[in-house]
């Protein structure tokens, strides 16, 4: 199968004549998962695990599928290892409190790559202002990487959390994960992995990283938005006190206490996002049925071909590893002289959909002494036409300004 053949099944890119290179802030939606999505609504809602009858046992048996669908695409041991939650931040939002508040106490480190994401940052530092933990980072060199020296300048023992995304959605740079929770484990600290940015993109093994924790996002890989992933390791789960309390994820309720539903459920309070579950269960199906191995060499193929036109444009300056074995399909660029907002705007008058902005990494950008930058994020629906078209925009950006410079 290739990219072009799966272009057909977007309907917003052959309705509308534009080049999306922004997956990285969120994917489109094929046919399959909008018509699963419908299609549940349309024969199968109700609210699960609340009723006896047929409609709600059904509700709660999608469900379930889905659960044991993610688990297995990411070789989970089991289901009872995923959490559904409405994001990856509300993924690591539950780790900071329900495993962080109570398992850090002051001068424990918490370790965290300086290319996080805000969202697995800012909780780290409320725990770390909270418990008295001191919150350290690790560095990267001119090329976007983090060297194996600083991993092991950085993880030594007292450090409690390991934060590391596995794909940075700024720079591409693809980490060492696995080597980094080896390191980790070595010295008595857990791994927190953001795989935002990597589930949707390369096979990811939760058992071969030994990630402890590992979160994504659906509508980062073509489901719809508002369904998220925890997985945990089961022994850890079980040992966690809940993050949201409420219905479902209760067993017994007295006046003054209560007992907790078994995991996952104990994490999932209140009426769940089941068509959210249901498009991502399609979404996987999806992706199965083209095979990670394909949406890697697609995208392998694009990233080639966007870098070395890119790099063919003296007037743009590109960040990130240049060794494109360690980079996954997100470029982020500057246009010497113009402000990358200024920019993203005028590639959008010419149908060319781009971010531009801090990408909710600021410590990163900050350490590189920037404050923006472009970025454009490539997923299996787009071509080599795409990309054609933004360097066509960038050359028309480029005349546009030099009237003024
Ligand atoms: N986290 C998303 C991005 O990187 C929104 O664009």
């Amino acid at each position: 199968m290739t990219n072009y053949d799966i272009r057909k099944d977007f309907s917003i890119l052959n309705n509308q004549d534009i080049a999306y290179l922004d997956s990285g802030a969120t994917t489109q939606k094929p046919k399959q998962v909008i018509e699963a999505v419908d299609n549940y609504y349309a024969s199968a809602n109700a609210n699960p695990h609340r009723g006896a009858y047929k409609l709600s046992i059904k509700a709660t048996e999608v469900y379930d599928e889905a659960r044991a669908k993610v688990a297995k695409f990411i070789n989970a041991d089991m289901p009872e290892e995923i959490v559904f939650t409405r994001n990856a931040t509300e993924s690591l939002n539950l780790i900071a409190y329900s495993y962080g508040m109570d398992n850090l106490k002051t001068n424990d480190k918490i370790v965290l790559s300086i290319m996080e994401h805000h969202s697995n940052l800012v909780p780290w530092q409320y725990v770390s202002q909270k418990t008295g933990a001191i919150l350290e980072y690790m560095y990267i060199n001119e090329e976007g990487e983090i060297p194996i020296s600083e991993i092991n300048a950085k993880i030594v023992p007292g450090v409690k959390v390991v934060g590391i995304t596995q794909v940075s959605n700024v720079l591409g740079t693809i980490n060492p994960v696995k080597e980094i929770a080896k390191r980790a484990h070595e010295v008595g600290a857990i791994v927190v992995v953001d795989a935002s940015q990597s589930v949707p993109h390369i096979k990811v093994d939760v058992k071969d990283l030994d990630a402890d924790f590992l979160v994504f996002s659906g509508h980062k890989m073509l489901s719809p938005l508002g369904i998220g992933v925890l997985y945990g390791k089961k022994r850890l789960l079980e040992k966690m006190r809940p993050f949201l309390y409420g219905g479902d994820m209760i067993e017994y309720v007295y006046e003054q206490s209560t007992t907790y539903a078994p995991v996952p459920t104990k994490f999932e309070a209140g009426t769940q996002n089941v068509g959210g579950a249901v498009g991502l269960s399609s979404a996987i199906d999806y992706l199965n049925n083209i095979g990670m191995e394909t949406v890697e060499s697609i995208e392998n193929e694009l990233l080639d071909y966007a870098y070395k036109r890119l790099s063919e444009l003296d007037f743009v300056t590109i960040y990130g590893p240049r060794d494109l074995s360690k980079h996954a399909s997100v470029i982020s660029f500057n246009v010497n002289g113009i402000h990358p907002h200024d920019v993203s705007s005028i590639l959008d008058s010419q149908n060319v959909c781009i971010r531009s902005g801090n990408h909710c990494a600021q410590p990163l950008l900050r350490y590189m002494g920037l404050d923006s930058t472009c970025r454009i994020s490539l997923y299996i629906y787009n071509t080599k036409e795409d990309i054609d078209k933004l360097v066509n925009a960038l050359l028309k950006t480029q005349q546009i300004f030099a009237k003024w410079m």
